[in-house]
């Protein structure tokens, strides 16, 4: 596995990549690599002739007060375990590469952008935004491969990729693949390496009081107070807060009260200790 760090360079090992008419599958990362991102990467395999990685911790996603400085950083062992996928570059440019002096421009996507975790992380989703416009411009990969742990993300990428009228990778190339757990259901996340013992435990409560609320829902049971019974079993199973637990449309992200026809998404971010956890599962619509 080839290893990039300046922008010309990556370009150029593109371009030989791309000889006899090979393809390329892009899978944007931020590094602290763990099997939910390795599945991506086997998925891009399957998709392309060549797979290309990113690892950016990318500074414009973060918002004041957020874990930036603290976010793990590991190249040496996120790059041996590309390498062992069969990963064939890895682009790892550092800040300045990435927004040299002078840099000005931002991308910000309306809507989708707007709820979520774009209300409780505001200028977050233009970070990721623009990073990723950066990163399609820059490898011009023939499809873009990203977890559905961070739905609302994946739904930003591709109407940035649809109004910007991308085509490398359009937006029908930007492939979502089922969020990866551990054992007792939680999502796997960069993050979980954060929480302490007694929370890790805690934690797993978050995908299964999900389920029994997904299960209440399809049931036909009120969602509102469905959503407000998922917030107090959080709360008193040991989270501190819920940034938000609601139900959305499935690709518009448009809150619902109550299950229609078309695919839903309950989506949550709550705080235990003092990290963050978001996850997200499919609603079955009404039949
Ligand atoms: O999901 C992530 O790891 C990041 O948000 C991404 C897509 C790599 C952009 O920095």
């Amino acid at each position: 596995m080839q290893t990039v760090a300046k922008l010309d360079l990556l370009r150029k090992s593109i371009a030989a990549l791309r000889e006899d008419g090979k393809t390329v599958a892009l899978v944007p990362t931020m590094g602290a690599l763990h099997d939910g991102h390795l599945t991506l990467i086997r998925e891009a395999q399957s998709r392309a002739d060549h797979v290309v990685a990113s690892i950016f911790v990318n500074p414009t996603q973060f918002g004041e007060g957020e874990d930036l400085d603290a976010y793990p950083r590991q190249l040496a062992e996120d790059s041996a375990a590309l390498e062992k996928e069969g990963t064939a570059l890895l682009w790892a440019p550092n800040a300045n590469e990435m927004y040299p002096e002078g840099f000005a421009t931002s991308i910000a996507v309306e809507g989708v952008s707007s709820g979520f975790c774009g209300a409780s992380r505001p200028g977050h989703f233009d970070g990721v935004a623009t990073v990723v416009c950066k990163l399609f411009n820059q490898v011009r990969p023939d499809v873009a491969v990203f977890g559905e742990k961070d739905w609302q993300q994946l739904a930003v990428i591709r109407q940035m990729a649809r109004d910007l009228d991308l085509m490398q990778p359009f937006a029908d190339d930007i492939i979502g693949i089922e969020t990866v757990r551990e054992a007792d259901g939680l999502a796997m996340s960069s993050r979980n390496r954060y929480l302490s013992s007694e929370d890790r435990a805690a934690a797993a409560k978050l995908p299964r009081e999900m389920r029994e609320a997904i299960a209440r829902i399809e049931d036909g049971q009120d969602v509102r107070p469905t959503l407000g019974a998922l917030e107090d079993a959080l709360v008193s199973g040991g989270f501190a807060s819920v940034d938000y637990a609601d139900l959305a449309d499935a690709a518009s992200l448009a809150k619902l009260n109550e299950l229609g026809d078309r695919p839903a998404r309950l989506l949550v971010a709550a705080r235990i200790g003092s990290t963050r956890l978001i996850d997200n599962m499919a609603v079955q619509p009404r039949g």
